[in-house]
């Protein structure tokens, strides 16, 4: 018996940043129909999320709205989790990394890597704002590039000649928060996590990953360790945050980035405690050999699931479940350029199932997910692709085949007629894209999968072509009912396989043909019984429309709404 568990997570957002088209086909979709998939498939699986609280960019949230970090926090984890329920993600569990739970897990991982060794004391300068009454992190200071001249220049790097920056290159430099330039350079001791110290067993447990990531992960990690680990330091002069538990440093946080991760686990625990279903968060994660940790994520995320979070608790010495198997997504840009909230430029999560049917949005951006290199969105390419593949392929065929069938033979899956060698071809056809597919699905190659997807809806589309049921019943009935419930029995086939991308088309499929989507399995016999398991006399409903077709105005008006196009 295969007792493998499938944890499965996807990158916590940040809290701050209001989710967009981008961040949806990052990490949530994609983990989402992964999950779905391996549900059907019958696994055991743990699908795990949340948001990202910490950080300087939360209190300065919280600042311009006038609330408290705690209740700016509630609200926009309400706000995430609200828009992640209208697109169907299909979490076990949406938690905070600002829990309770997080933060004993996070304190529990601290306290062994420092009685490891793996954790040093050093005082460093840093900048400070007088008037914000706070350390600045480098990226919430200004000025003017002292190489080029650019006079918007970030503390960490200057966007216009690339130069990598230090805060005290700046001139005039200012802080972002309140604009004040009265900062001064001050003495702040923090703590490092010795990565160099980990880096042989890091480097051992990466190379038992070679064959299992995929190509970029892997790289992306080799890189980082090829070129040398540095201690990296885990503290902030914050006030939102887990504070340190060290004896001196009571008054600092952990950085964001430190219990980010750790918040995988702890709100495993969230769900442990608060769901009376749940098993026990520590069968996911210590001691915990048959389970097997799937991640999803930007590609920008990649050294820190890799490298930093995996040295974390290896420098605990307790069996922790590390990463087996990492997704990381390339990026979705709009016509080419960034998503801006402050610009109202791009399609925002929360507008997109505003305007369409969510599967419309999972289905396009899954079919197009930025994976081995970035993705543009454009509201034409959007409308190009529902109005083809769901209109005119899937939607098409599934409407003929049932007003075919209701006109000629009334609600019922016809009787009559044997199978042919026509019917024997596409069994074999199928039976191929099946298997492609499962096996897409399984690698997480999301466009290979799709399409392999959308060619069985074609295959059906030129099955019904071929045969002609429209003439056929005029002169044989037994044929056409024959060519009819195959082809009826290509819907369940399309709906069951269809259900990890658009989970409410597929269960409006299986309504049409009256098939129960609970539980809903997925396709592991052959197309020889899989495509006769609809039986003669099975009544269906009334055929009803699954998709409309996006008008050329509606793409024009909605590219100048979105300033895809200028009015
Ligand atoms: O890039 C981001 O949105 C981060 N908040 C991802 C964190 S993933 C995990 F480590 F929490
Ligand atoms: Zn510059």
């Amino acid at each position: 018996m295969d007792d493998t568990k499938y944890l499965i997570t996807s990158a916590l957002p940040y809290i701050n940043g209001q989710p967009h088209l981008g961040h949806m086909v990052g990490c949530l979709l994609p983990s989402d129909v992964y999950a779905r998939f391996m549900r059907q498939m019958g696994k055991d699986v743990l699908y795990i999320c949340g948001t990202d609280e910490h950080g300087t960019a939360s209190e300065v949230g919280a600042l311009n709205e006038g609330l408290s970090v705690e209740d700016y926090c509630k609200k926009y984890h309400d706000v995430h989790a609200e828009i992640y329920k209208a697109f169907d993600l299909s979490f076990d569990y949406f938690g905070r990394t600002s829990s309770e739970q997080n933060k004993e897990i996070t304190y529990h991982i601290f306290e062994q890597l420092d009685k490891n060794g793996y954790i040093e004391e050093r005082t460093i300068k840093q900048v400070y704002s007088i008037d914000d009454q706070m350390f600045l992190a480098d990226r919430y200071i200004t000025g003017t590039c002292p190489y080029c001249g650019y006079d918007k220049a970030r503390g960490d790097q200057c966007e216009n000649c690339t130069k990598v920056l230090d805060p005290t290159d700046l001139i005039d430099a200012k802080s972002t928060i309140s604009g004040s330039g009265n900062l001064e350079v001050r003495e702040t001791k923090h703590l490092f996590i010795k990565l160099p110290a980990l880096e042989e067993q890091l480097k051992k447990w990466l190379e038992t990953k070679e064959y299992s990531w995929p190509d970029v992960a892997y790289s992306i990690a080799k890189k980082w360790l090829k070129e040398g680990l540095q201690e990296r330091c885990i503290t902030r002069d914050l006030k939102w945050g887990f504070p340190v538990p060290k004896p001196g440093f009571e008054d600092k946080v952990f950085y964001v980035w430190f219990d980010a991760p750790i918040g995988y686990i702890g709100i495993t625990k969230q769900w442990s405690d608060e769901k009376p279903e749940s098993r026990h968060w520590k069968d996911w994660w210590l001691n915990a050999p048959h389970v097997k940790h799937v991640e999803f994520m930007g590609k920008d995320n990649v050294p820190f699931h890799t490298i930093t979070f995996p040295a974390q608790l290896l420098g605990t010495q307790e069996a922790w479940t590390q990463v087996d198997f990492l997704k990381g997504m390339s990026y979705l840009t709009f016509n080419g350029g960034k998503f801006s909230k402050s610009e109202h430029r791009g399609v925002f999560a929360a507008d997109a199932v505003a305007e369409f049917p969510v599967d419309y949005w999972r289905y396009w951006l899954m079919a197009n997910a930025p994976e081995s290199s970035d993705a543009s969105f454009t509201f034409e390419a959007f409308a190009n692709t529902i109005n083809k593949d769901l209109n005119d392929v899937l939607g098409n065929f599934i409407n003929r085949v049932m007003k075919m069938t209701t006109n000629n033979f009334g609600p019922v899956v016809p009787q009559g007629g044997d199978t042919t060698d026509e019917e024997k071809a596409l069994f074999t056809r199928m039976d191929e894209l099946v298997n492609n597919y499962t096996t897409f699905l399984t690698e997480l190659e999301f466009r290979k999968a799709f399409a392999t997807l959308r060619e069985m809806w074609v295959e059906g589309n030129n099955y019904i072509a071929r045969n002609e049921p429209w003439k056929v019943v005029k002169t044989d009935q037994d044929r056409a009912a024959c060519i009819l419930r195959t082809a009826l029995n290509l819907i369940r086939i399309y709906a069951i396989l269809s259900a990890p991308i658009m989970p409410q088309t597929a269960a409006k499929m299986l309504n049409l043909i009256n098939v129960s989507s609970e539980p809903l399995g997925w396709i592991n016999e052959p197309m020889a019984e899989a495509l006769i398991c609809l039986k003669p006399g099975h009544p269906l409903c009334q055929p009803e429309l699954l998709f409309s077709k996006i008008p050329p105005e509606k793409v024009e008006e909605l590219a100048v709404k979105y300033k895809e196009k200028e009015a």
